[in-house]
């Protein structure tokens, strides 16, 4: 019998997401000093807003931010705006009235402050109280999926099969290993599943146990919850998921197996300046409505 208590839920629907939100955005500094990082705008909506499109889409209609000091806007853009919108009506600005409140409709949002923030891990478990004792999501705001190749749904798919827990992993080069949970992996049955049989957070330059790097996508069982409990600060004296996984994996007789899958879609990094640029100049070009003009200026503007 290990220490922790398996609770083993009965393997239900997933139906609530976690969103991460305390975080302070230093890494884009001015912009984020009075604005929350998860609203600067991906072409003409917050970068939130495709987290919880995703999660919507995905079946998963309750989520929950854990949030802090400084980042209420990120509920105001979740919440009803009366007056805005009585406006936007009388003005007959139908199109803009349905982008405003689909963001309300979109999913239920609750939310719970970190208070101290310790770190992703202990953001999770500031989760425990509204997930209860069901498998749940976790995504991370940084990271943006393509709409077109969905993951999350592969996800809980495999959680619901194989009732495990469920860890997102991209290829990334070496050199780009050390940014991120890297996991050791062996193959299972499915081409596009791996059993994950350790885990490392920000593996210092070439000691990474693969290219394999954890992604922000987690399906999580609840026992999650007391592993978090006891685990200790890590990389950067915080609380890391990636170590309350590294201990699951290394004994599933506590929730059974950790999984990884891999995903072979495109995955948008909002986190990082350039990537951000990048990722906005990716999604503005496929639109349909700016893609035209916006690539036939990118053409002109890459000729001088
Ligand atoms: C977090 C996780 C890391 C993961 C990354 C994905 O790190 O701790 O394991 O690879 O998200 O974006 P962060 O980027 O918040 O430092």
């Amino acid at each position: 019998m290990n220490e922790y208590a398996n609770t083993s839920s009965p393997v239900t629907g997933v139906r609530k997401a976690v969103v991460p939100v305390a975080g302070l955005g230093t890494r884009f500094l001015p912009a984020t000093k009075a604005i929350p990082k998860e609203l600067l705008p991906v072409v003409d909506r917050p970068a939130i807003q495709y987290v919880v499109e995703e999660a919507a889409r995905a079946g998963l209609d309750d989520l929950l931010l854990i949030t802090g000091r400084g980042k209420d806007a990120i509920e105001d853009h979740f919440d009803a705006a009366p007056y805005l919108e009585e406006r936007l009506a009388a003005d007959g600005k139908d199109a803009l009235l349905a982008e405003v409140q689909h963001a309300t409709e979109v999913a239920e949002v609750h939310a719970v402050r970190q208070g101290n923030p310790k770190g992703l891990g202990h953001a999770v478990l500031r989760a425990r109280e509204h997930v209860g004792d069901e498998p749940f999501a976790v995504l991370l705001g940084d990271d943006l999926i393509d709409a077109d190749e969905p993951l999350l749904e592969r996800m809980l798919e495999v959680q619901r099969t194989r009732s495990a827990t469920v860890v997102a992993l991209l290829e990334v080069p070496e050199d780009r290993a050390h940014l991120y949970g890297v996991a050791a992996v062996e193959p299972t049955e499915e081409a596009d599943v791996v059993t994950i049989t350790g885990l490392v957070e920000k593996p210092p330059a070439g000691t990474a146990p693969s290219n394999l790097a954890v992604i922000g996508r987690y399906v999580l069982r609840p026992e999650i919850f007391d592993v978090l409990e006891q685990t200790e600060p890590g990389r950067g004296g915080e609380i890391q998921l990636t170590d309350a996984l590294q201990t699951l994996a290394s004994d599933a007789s506590i929730a059974g197996p950790v999984l990884g899958v891999v995903y072979t879609g495109r995955r948008f990094d909002t986190g990082d300046k350039l990537e951000y640029l990048k990722t906005v100049v990716t999604l503005a070009s496929e639109r349909d409505d700016l893609g035209p003009a916006f690539n036939a200026w990118l053409a002109e503007r890459a000729q001088q």
